[in-house]
């Protein structure tokens, strides 16, 4: 059985950010600074290493964890990250592996992921439009992207998941052009509400977007039919526009509808700490365990602290409207 924390919730998906390095520079994510000028970044020894990560993962399982989730930063631009992938899903009693990236690496690494037995993948593309594309991530990047996409949906991952953040004046005209995509092709379009995590210094109320509002602007293009989640899905509600609609839409409101009721996750972030909610900034050190310690007692201890002390939710919403205050953990460090 999956440990539960103190509000009865079961944890069983451990989110790995490998790397706060990333190929892209989206402006929901960086500073205007590191917009145009250098990102960061964490040294290599702060890093955990391969087989660090691995010790983690097999402790986690041991301790009921089912699902595991590579995110980063763009968990692709990792060095030698196919070796640590397959020997991730070796893991006896893993068998629920995905991946999160922005796609400019997918048409290199799909095949092998596939092989590796990493099926099911989540892409963040913001825009259709290849000119917006660029000046949303800062690079050119659109068609690179598209390639990895059809080539996964070629090879047969599935679910492929598009992750789409909503701003105001950046992409909000773009809404029903996802709509349109989500009914002829196999994937699942989710429409995300921006946070305003460090780093997204460009979060202001009027460029924020509920998702009452992007579910008001989208009605109009048919009806949304609930579906029925699936146990290891996340935080989306998931919809199907008309009958006949092969995707799916999927709507993640974390400052307009909290999910942290049903949370189930924990973050391992890339510089070695766990983290129990995206949105609170209090970590538990793991590194120096795993470096000190080569007892896994000791590295499951720590998991158990770290659940023990998950918050029952998030006020991001209040405290926003009351200080203007964000969450400071980078997203790119925290794993999205
Ligand atoms: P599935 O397993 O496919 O359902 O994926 P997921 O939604 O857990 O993963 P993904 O990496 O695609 O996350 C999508 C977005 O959901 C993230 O970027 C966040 O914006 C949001 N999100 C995911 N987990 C949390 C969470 O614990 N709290 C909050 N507030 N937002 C989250
Ligand atoms: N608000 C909402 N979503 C964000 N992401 C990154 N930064 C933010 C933010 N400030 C999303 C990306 C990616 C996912 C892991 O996190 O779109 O798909
Ligand atoms: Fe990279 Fe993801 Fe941040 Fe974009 S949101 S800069 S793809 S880590």
């Amino acid at each position: 059985m999956p440990p539960t924390d103190l509000f009865s919730r079961t944890i069983s998906y451990l989110r790995l950010s490998l790397t706060d390095r990333c190929n892209l520079r989206c402006m929901y994510c960086v500073t205007e600074e590191e917009a145009t000028g250098c990102l960061s970044k964490l040294r290599h020894d702060e890093l955990l290493t391969y087989e660090e990560l691995l010790r983690v993962v097999r402790v986690a399982v041991a301790m009921g964890i089912t699902k595991v989730r590579l995110t980063g930063g763009e968990p692709l631009v990792r060095r030698n990250v196919m070796q640590f992938i397959r020997a991730l899903t070796g893991i006896e009693g893993l068998s629920d592996v995905r991946l999160t990236t922005n796609g400019i690496l997918l048409e290199r690494f799909g095949q092998e992921l596939f092989d590796a037995g990493v099926t099911k993948v989540n892409i963040s593309l913001d825009s259709l439009r290849p000119e917006r594309v660029q000046s949303i991530t800062g690079v050119d990047c659109f068609h690179q992207v598209w390639r990895g996409i059809e080539r996964v949906l070629a090879l047969g991952f599935a679910p492929v998941k598009l992750n789409m953040v909503v701003m105001r004046h950046i992409n909000d005209d773009e809404l029903l052009d996802f709509v349109r995509l989500s009914q002829h092709m196999p994937i699942q379009v989710r429409f995300i509400e921006f946070m305003p995590i460090g780093g997204s210094t460009r979060w202001n109320a009027d460029t924020f977007i509920g998702t009452d509002e992007i579910m008001d602007r989208i009605h109009g293009a048919g009806d949304l039919i609930p579906l029925q989640k699936d146990q290891s899905d996340g935080p989306a509600q998931v919809f199907r526009l008309g009958e006949k609609a092969v995707g799916t839409l999927g709507f993640i409101s974390p400052l307009s509808h909290h999910f942290c009721n049903r949370c189930n996750r924990l973050r391992l972030t890339s510089s070695g700490t766990l983290r129990s909610c995206l949105l609170h900034d209090a970590e538990v050190d793991l590194r120096e365990v795993l470096r000190s310690n080569p007892d896994d007692a000791a590295v499951r201890e720590v998991l158990l602290t770290a659940i023990r002390n998950k918050p029952q939710g998030h006020q991001l919403a209040e405290r926003m409207r009351r200080s203007g205050s964000d969450c400071h953990g980078r997203m790119s460090r925290i794993g999205g």
